[in-house]
């Protein structure tokens, strides 16, 4: 349940961040909020969902929760530990307020190094120094995993483009070409804009399969983007920033993509411990005066450096550390609730893991586990030979196609991949060589995880006998 609202609400957001305005911080204290919800004061009774409002504890650790919400963006002076990427990033933005067209630029580092953070406050600002100087111009941002194909990335930069110039988007989402679509865009900022810059984000997971060309959806948008300054189009600056974990998705460029774009680069290094603990620090005003255990800060710093240095990471850690607390009814933040939001972190990104697998990989892992679980002595490594026999119980109980012996090998490579299992082959000349699989976690872990994921809802009610059916293949193959 937690975890839907919680999907729900990051969907609400990003959604706001593809197709609108961009969310600002407002500074409405979160006490403020939380009491107007519990506020009813009209004398109503015998409401039974009233009264759990009314006695449920409305007390908070925060002051300012958005502050700690990865799609707000921050103000500048919270920025930390990023002076290089900011003043190259500045750089190229400020031939804008000379009115000349921006570079092409490249943003590339892994998860949560700021690169999104950088590039929307520096051009959010360098829209505001060029607007003072008379010259129009505006950045653009598609988060390129909620667009499909090439033909929703150009139209949802024209309908940005259009709500931004206050005009009409003037063709229709479907039933006219991409190309009317661009040409669109193009009349859009020569008419009514100096200069725009698109920024695509995450644009190596704009893969769509609907281009002309075979080539990846990115391939064209940024060959399409990028032909104004080829085509020499008078009064139609169109730069872009493409932002990506993963800078590989250059080799996927088709040939006139390729030499049309050739960006500046910007790379963006893990934060260590020392700069995640300033990123926080200067977020603590999200908690109330004097909540703050001595070491919380300190401690997510170090839990978040741990994994790899991503600010996300640790901003989330921090603000479920908070949250934790406010469940336990306590009035300050201790390192106890932090290590508690650690252990529910990795709970939770396991799972969403688990759940993302198809049904036939959440099976094959069940079935793994529960050769684990229900052996009915201790064993170390699970004879591949065994899970796959339970699989086929699983399957046929479920009254699913069971897949074969090869497709069950390819399953828990990827169970492998996700770093669920390992693998290794052993055996003697008697016996022949096996694989077997040992579990990362403990086996129940994963089969209450799969037990609750959808696909397998109601599994372990459905197969009683799969104690008996464990044992007997073990006995079997021993
Ligand atoms: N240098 C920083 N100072 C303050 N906050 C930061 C900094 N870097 C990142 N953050 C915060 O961390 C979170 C993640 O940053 P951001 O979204 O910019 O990462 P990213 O590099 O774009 O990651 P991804 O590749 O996953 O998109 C945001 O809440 C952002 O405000
Ligand atoms: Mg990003």
């Amino acid at each position: 349940m937690e975890l839907k609202s919680r999907a729900f609400a990051v969907e609400e957001t990003e959604l706001l961040l593809a197709n609108g305005p961009r969310r600002f911080l407002y500074s409405v204290p979160e006490t403020e909020r939380m009491t107007d919800a519990g506020n009813g004061g009209d004398g109503v009774s015998g409401d039974p969902i009233r009264e759990r409002f009314e006695t449920g504890s409305r007390e908070t650790v925060f002051r300012n929760k958005r502050l700690l919400d990865p799609e707000t963006i921050i103000d500048a002076d919270r920025i930390v530990g990023r002076d290089d990427q900011l003043d190259q990033t500045i750089g190229y933005l400020r031939t804008v307020l000379n009115g000349n067209r921006a570079p092409d630029l490249l943003l590339h580092g892994p998860s949560g190094t700021g690169k999104s953070l950088i590039i929307n406050s520096v051009s959010e600002t360098a829209a505001e120094l060029a607007h003072a100087d008379g010259t129009d111009f505006v950045p653009i941002e598609i988060s390129c995993q909620k667009v499909t194909s090439y033909d929703r990335a150009i139209y949802n930069i024209v309908q940005q483009a259009a709500k931004a110039a206050d005009v009409d988007v003037g063709v229709p989402r479907k039933g006219v070409s991409t190309d009317r679509k661009i040409d669109r865009l193009f009349e859009i900022v020569s008419n009514e804009f100096d200069a725009i810059m698109v920024v695509l984000d995450e644009i190596d997971l704009l893969t769509g399969s609907t281009s002309p060309n075979d080539a990846p959806a990115y391939s064209d948008v940024i060959y399409q983007l990028s032909r104004t300054t080829q085509l020499g189009l008078e009064d139609t600056d169109v730069s872009i920033a493409a932002l990506t974990n993963d800078p590989s998705f250059m080799e996927d460029l088709d040939s006139r993509a390729f030499s049309s774009f050739n960006p500046e680069h910007i790379t963006f290094p893990d934060y260590d411990a020392t700069q995640l603990q300033a990123i926080l620090d200067r977020r603590r005003d999200a908690f109330k005066d004097g909540v703050l255990g001595d070491g919380v800060i300190q401690l997510c710093a170090a839990l978040g450096a741990q994994d790899h240095g991503d600010a996300r990471q640790a901003i989330d850690l921090f603000r479920k550390a908070g949250e934790v607390a406010n469940h336990d009814n306590a009035e300050t933040v201790t390192d106890d609730h932090v290590r508690r939001a650690e252990e529910e972190a990795e709970r939770e990104a396991t799972l969403l893991q688990m759940q993302g697998l198809s049904a036939h990989k959440q099976i094959a892992l069940y079935a793994t586990a529960a050769v684990a679980g229900y052996a009915r002595d201790d064993i170390d490594t699970i004879p591949n030979k065994v899970a796959y026999n339970v699989y086929t119980f699983v399957t046929d109980t479920l009254d699913i196609e069971s897949k074969s012996q090869h497709s069950f090998l390819r399953y828990m490579k990827e169970a492998e991949t996700y770093g669920f299992v390992r693998a290794q082959k052993h055996g003697d000349n008697m016996k022949g060589v096996h694989k077997y699989y040992t579990l990362a976690n403990d086996p129940e872990v994963v089969l209450d995880t799969l037990e609750d994921a959808s696909r397998l809802a109601g599994v372990a009610e459905e197969t009683p006998d799969i104690k008996a059916v464990v044992n007997a293949q073990l006995a079997e193959f021993n």
